[in-house]
């Protein structure tokens, strides 16, 4: 009882997809399952961690074991994720929807002589971007993920910079890869010390893989 690497830790996992709603009936959304997050959320469960699992509306169910925050909308995941911390350790696996509709409708919008509607959008606030420069709140290791079709190593350093996250898992998700929806991933961990490719490998193993890397982080941390 109570054994594993991560016993005690406190980690923080977001999941899904969002919905950002249009009127009572309509939102926007994007294709995520969550089956990432579910993954990572169980393998830092079986690492002995105590998880926070902030998921979206996701298809993938959560894991039995962590504490499920449901949300929808990326200014409720923000929330929920602000009142989880203080965290050892964040993973970002959310596809957070970039942009709301300002304006919802209180009721469900009639098609009319009026004409098509107008959507106005409002930016999301950047979760990852706000948990990374958060002062002594801020968990000591913060991860991100970038789903990139191209230039995948480059575009994930910089977001690594531009984020202010210590590391981000990128993935290939350019069509013919099946990474999307598929049970496989092939992703590679970009960190302050450069670049390293992982082999392709069910989703499941590269939870594993991750939460066995946090764990030895936290752990190399604390021998500090
Ligand atoms: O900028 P981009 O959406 O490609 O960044 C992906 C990473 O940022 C993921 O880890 C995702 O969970 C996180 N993110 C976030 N809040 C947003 C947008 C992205 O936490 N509004």
């Amino acid at each position: 009882l109570g054994g594993g690497p991560l016993s005690g830790r406190h980690v923080i996992v977001t999941s899904g997809p969002t919905h950002e709603p249009i009127d009572p009936v309509r939102y926007i959304a994007n294709r995520s399952s969550g089956a990432q997050g579910s993954a990572i959320a169980a393998a830092l469960r079986d690492l002995g961690a105590r998880v926070s699992f902030v998921t979206g509306p996701a298809t993938a169910a959560p894991p039995q074991g962590v504490d499920v925050i449901a949300v929808e909308t990326a200014q409720q995941m923000l929330d929920a994720v602000e009142t989880a911390l203080p965290a050892d350790a964040a993973v970002f696996a959310a596809a957070v929807a970039d942009w709301r509709v300002t304006g919802a409708a209180a009721q469900k919008m009639k098609k009319g002589p009026a004409g098509l509607p107008q959507l106005a959008l409002a930016e999301n606030p950047d979760i990852l971007a706000a948990v990374s420069a958060k002062g002594a709140d801020r968990p000591s290791l913060v991860v991100g993920f970038a789903a990139e079709t191209e230039n995948v190593i480059e575009h994930a350093t910089a977001k690594r910079l531009r984020k202010g996250c210590d590391w981000i898992v990128a993935n290939d998700v350019s069509e013919g890869t099946g990474i999307m929806g598929g049970t496989e991933n092939a992703v590679t961990l970009i960190s302050a010390d450069g670049a390293e490719a992982w082999p392709r490998d069910s989703k499941a193993a590269v939870a594993r893989k991750l939460a066995q890397r946090i764990a030895d982080h936290l752990s190399a941390g604390q021998a500090q």
